[in-house]
């Protein structure tokens, strides 16, 4: 299984502040998917053109059949990963934006600002996390049954 995660972050990419977003996705990934797991890793500033042509080449290529972004999801004028995201897919998956907003806004009253959403293009699933590291590991394990049909589906078993 082979995975791209992309970090969305001005910051990050400008190396004001570590990426802590990106390791959290591997570590909470390989943790409940539960069979070996490898990793493709990207870094970018939020902006919507380059991110739309990463999610465009990673996809295309064939080689992850996952991607995983985190980060850009908000309210804020930088946040652009829904946007970007909205440009590549060919079909939108709302429930996983949904599920996240619903199972996290019982803990964190927040959590409904986060616009993440998720859908497919050719045989890629792509999901978008919000990009505080903890919200990755409320978000991302309750999505792992989804996602694993959803590869099963976009392999065509
Ligand atoms: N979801 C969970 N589970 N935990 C969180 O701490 N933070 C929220 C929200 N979703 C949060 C969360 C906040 S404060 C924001 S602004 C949005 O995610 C968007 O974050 P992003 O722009 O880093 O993607």
């Amino acid at each position: 299984m082979r995975v791209a995660r992309i970090t969305l972050s001005d910051r990050a990419t400008a190396g004001v502040y570590a990426d802590k977003s990106g390791p959290e996705i591997e570590r909470v990934f390989a943790q409940a998917w539960g069979e070996a797991v490898e990793f493709e890793a990207f870094l970018l500033p939020d902006e919507r053109e380059r991110i739309a042509d990463t999610l465009r080449s990673v996809c295309d290529g064939g080689g992850c059949p996952l991607v995983i972004t985190t980060g850009g999801t908000g309210p804020s004028a930088r946040d652009v990963t829904p946007e970007a995201t909205h440009d590549v897919l060919e079909k939108e998956l709302p429930g996983f934006g949904e599920a996240m907003r619903m199972l996290s806004f019982a803990k964190v009253p927040t959590a409904i600002l986060s616009r993440a959403t998720a859908g497919v293009r050719g045989r890629t699933l792509i999901v978008n996390l919000p990009g505080n590291p903890r919200a990755i590991g409320e978000c991302l394990p309750p999505l792992v049954p989804a996602i694993r049909e959803a590869l099963r589906h976009l392999a065509g078993e």
